[in-house]
C-alpha cells in the first residue's frame, strides 16, 4: 500500500489522477492539497472537494495552498480547463468542510502522523511543495519520493518550450528539483503519448456509475481543445494521471536516469526543464524521466478503475 498525499489543480486531468487513486486498494491517499493553476485558488479548491464529493472520499482531508505563484503572477488556463476549471459534467456541491489549515501545514501534520515515509504526488505548478520544502525541512526525510507531471524535454504546450505547470511557478520547480528528493518525472514527451481516443470516451458513457458518468461529460470537454489540428492528436492527452499510473503499474513506463533542473532567467525559455539526457553535464542524476507509455494498457487502467465506483 502506497501512501501518498496528491497536490492538484484541478483540472480535468487532475480528476483523472484523482480518481486512479482513489480506485485502486493499492493507494492510501492520505490528503489532497490544491494549488493555482488550471484556474484561481478558490476555484481548484472548490473543485477537489467537490470531487471528492462526487466519488464519496469526505474522509480525505483537503487543504487549499498559495494563492499565488512563488515570484510570477498567476496565470490560469481556461481555455483548456473552462470557467469552473471542471466544465462538462454537473458535479455535487461538497457536503464537507475544508481543513482550517493552509496546504503546506496539512503536509506537515500528515508527514508527521505517518509511521512511514509517503509519497508525494504534484500535479499542478510545484508552488505549494517548494514551500513546504522551506518551511518544513526537518520532514524531508518522511518524503519517499516526489512523482510530478510537469516538464519537458523538448517541445512546451504553453510556450515553444516551457510545459504549463513549470510555466506558472518556475522558481517553485527550480526548489523541488534541486532539493535532492528522489523524483519522477512525467514530461509531455510521455503524457503526450497518454491519448484517449474518441471512442475510448464513449465506452466510458456506457459505464453504469455517477462517477464514470461524470467523467464521460469532462473527457468530452477536455477533448475538444486538442482537436486543435496544430497539436496532430488523435485524442486528448491525460497529463496527470500517468503519475499515479506509474505508482501503480511502473512496468507500463520506460524512463531514464538524468539531471533536469529549470531555467528560470531566459526571456523566451523562461520555465524550461533542461533535460541532460546525453550526460553533457557532470550534474547529479536526479530524476527518473518517463519518456514512453504503453498506452492501451493505460486507457484499460483508467476504464477498469471507473467501473470500480458505485
Ligand atoms: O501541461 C499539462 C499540465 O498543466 C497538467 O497538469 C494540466 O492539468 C495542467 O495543470
Ligand atoms: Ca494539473
Amino acid at each position: 500500500m502506497k501512501k501518498i498525499i496528491l497536490d492538484c489543480d484541478p483540472g480535468h486531468d487532475d480528476a483523472l489522477a484523482m480518481m486512479l487513486a482513489l480506485a485502486s486498494p493499492d493507494i492510501d491517499l492520505l490528503a489532497v492539497t490544491t494549488s493555482a493553476g488550471n484556474q484561481t485558488p478558490e476555484k481548484t479548491l472548490n473543485n477537489a472537494m467537490r470531487l471528492l464529493t462526487l466519488m464519496q472520499h469526505q474522509e480525505i482531508p483537503v487543504a487549499g495552498g498559495n494563492r499565488t505563484p512563488l515570484l510570477k503572477p498567476l496565470e490560469t488556463a481556461g481555455n483548456v480547463h473552462g470557467k469552473s476549471g471542471l466544465d462538462g459534467a454537473e458535479l455535487p456541491e461538497p457536503d464537507f468542510a475544508v481543513q482550517p489549515v493552509p496546504a503546506v501545514e496539512l503536509m506537515a501534520q500528515t508527514l508527521r502522523a505517518s509511521a512511514e515515509p509517503v509519497t508525494l504526488v504534484v500535479t499542478g505548478p510545484m508552488t505549494n511543495m517548494a514551500l513546504f520544502l522551506r518551511v518544513h525541512p526537518e520532514l524531508t526525510d518522511k518524503i519517499e519520493r516526489i512523482v510530478f507531471m510537469g516538464g519537458a524535454m523538448g517541445l512546451g504546450n504553453w510556450t515553444p518550450s516551457v510545459e504549463f505547470n513549470i510555466y506558472v511557478d518556475p522558481e517553485a520547480a527550480k526548489i523541488v528539483l534541486n532539493a535532492g528528493i528522489p523524483l519522477t518525472m512525467a514530461p509531455l514527451n510521455v503524457t503526450h503519448q497518454a491519448q484517449i481516443l474518441k471512442p475510448e470516451i464513449e465506452a466510458i458513457g456506457d459505464i453504469n456509475n455517477p462517477v464514470a458518468h461524470a467523467f464521460y461529460g469532462l473527457l468530452n470537454f477536455f477533448e475538444r481543445y486538442h482537436e486543435a489540428p496544430k497539436w496532430g492528436f488523435k485524442g486528448a492527452p491525460l497529463h496527470d494521471p500517468c503519475t499515479i499510473a506509474w505508482l501503480l503499474r511502473p512496468e507500463m513506463f520506460h524512463s531514464e536516469l538524468m539531471n533536469v533542473d529549470v531555467e528560470t532567467q531566459g526571456e523566451l525559455v523562461r520555465g524550461e526543464t533542461v533535460c541532460d539526457y546525453y550526460e553533457l553535464t557532470e550534474k547529479t542524476k536526479n530524476t527518473d524521466v518517463l519518456l514512453d507509455i504503453d498506452r492501451d494498457a493505460f486507457i484499460r487502467l483508467i476504464t477498469d478503475s471507473l467501473k470500480t465506483f458505485n
